[in-house]
């Protein structure tokens, strides 16, 4: 006999932000570590593959998944503790990211603000570290805590622990975000009292001074974010999108001084250890995909970073707009575009 919170054959549709077609060949609805536990050491439920599911904003979903898909809704938002230094603030992975974020502000506990609107769940941020407008999530990570899915146990897991890097971090390094080795149940966020703005991203500063804004509140910031996603990124709800489609690519100074000679125009990001980073979006609309579409999907318009499903598409009509776009770029810049979801 399988739990109570296991559902076989669920159907995945709206439960990934593409609205990619897929079944669950069993879905758990988890609201806590200790049915995480369960899962573990039931009998019935060894050797299945298992998967993480947070908002599913960032998941292609390549076809049924034969396993035990943990829709994870784990809830809770407080105030763990305080010092001298800053706020510590603990969200369940169930939590919706941005009313989490919208709520640390209203509570006067800034920090998270760059980070407004971006979609998923609590859980999910620091598998891919996400990231927006000069900040990542890592940097105000205290700890987090997982359930080891082959013991039931729960590890803590540091910041320090987490290797957090670009778009990356230790879980999806070790594939565990694949694999189901772990399920992140809570974190615990570390918030400084000494607050300073993030406004040195061109688009932030220039919004802000748009409307005349000299030194912004958390919730001013917070506010002009808002409006320069909704102005590019198309809401998942309206226009069903897995946001930024492919990683920016970070190439060797020699090549990117190389395409700067021939393409001026070329946006770069040096970074601290030499290397740079390029615009994924520039190389994708350079090469012509910007607006375009291939069958039921396409390059958005006013991002051509973001792919987009204009209704009824599949996993393969995304594979192949996925394989257009790779081989466009790498024909015309020699730079291999590599995809930012996960694909399942
Ligand atoms: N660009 C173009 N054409 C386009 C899109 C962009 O020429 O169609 C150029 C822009 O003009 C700019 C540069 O590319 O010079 C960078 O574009 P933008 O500032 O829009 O940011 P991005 O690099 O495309 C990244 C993140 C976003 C994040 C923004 C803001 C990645 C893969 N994407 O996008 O994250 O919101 O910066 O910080 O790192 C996401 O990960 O899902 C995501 C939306």
């Amino acid at each position: 006999m399988l739990p109570d919170f296991i559902q076989p054959h669920a159907d995945l549709t709206s439960r990934n932000s593409l609205a990619l077609p897929a079944q669950a060949e069993f879905l758990a609805t988890i609201t806590s570590a200790e049915q995480l536990a369960a899962v573990a050491r039931h009998p019935d439920l060894a050797g299945r593959r298992r998967f993480a599911l947070g908002g599913g904003s960032n998941l292609v979903l390549t076809g049924d998944f034969p396993g035990l898909m943990l829709s994870m809704a784990i809830p809770g938002r407080e105030l763990a503790g305080e010092d001298a230094q800053a706020w510590y603030v603990r969200a369940g992975a169930g939590e919706n990211w941005h009313d989490f974020v919208q709520w640390t502000l209203a509570r006067g506990w800034p920090g998270l603000e760059n980070l407004s609107l971006i979609p998923g769940s609590v859980g999910a941020a620091p598998i891919q570290n996400i990231g927006a407008y000069g900040l990542e999530v890592g940097e105000l990570i205290d700890h987090l805590e997982a359930v080891d899915l082959h013991t039931g146990k729960t590890t803590r897991f540091s910041a320090a622990d987490c290797a957090f890097g670009y778009r990356d971090s230790l879980f999806k390094r070790e594939g565990w975000h694949l694999t189901g080795r772990y399920a992140i149940t809570r974190i615990t966020f570390r918030l400084p009292k000494r607050w300073h703005p993030r406004t040195a991203y061109g688009e932030v500063s220039a919004e802000l001074a748009r409307n005349r804004i000299d030194s912004p509140s958390p919730q001013q910031l917070a506010a002009a974010i808002i409006t320069i996603r909704q102005k590019k990124l198309p809401d998942p709800v309206a226009l069903p999108n897995a946001g930024s489609f492919f990683q920016n690519p970070v190439v060797s100074a020699e090549l990117a001084t190389a395409l700067a000679t021939a393409h001026p125009q070329l946006p770069r990001y040096p970074q601290a250890d030499g290397s740079v980073k390029l615009a994924a979006g520039w190389l994708v609309e350079q090469a012509g995909w910007k607006g375009r579409n291939l069958g039921p999907v396409g390059m958005y318009e006013h991002q051509a970073l973001v792919l987009v499903n204009r209704g009824g598409a599949k996993s393969r009509d995304v594979q192949a707009l996925t394989r257009a776009v790779r081989e466009a770029v790498l024909a015309r810049f020699g730079v291999n575009l590599v995809p930012e979801p996960v694909f399942l």
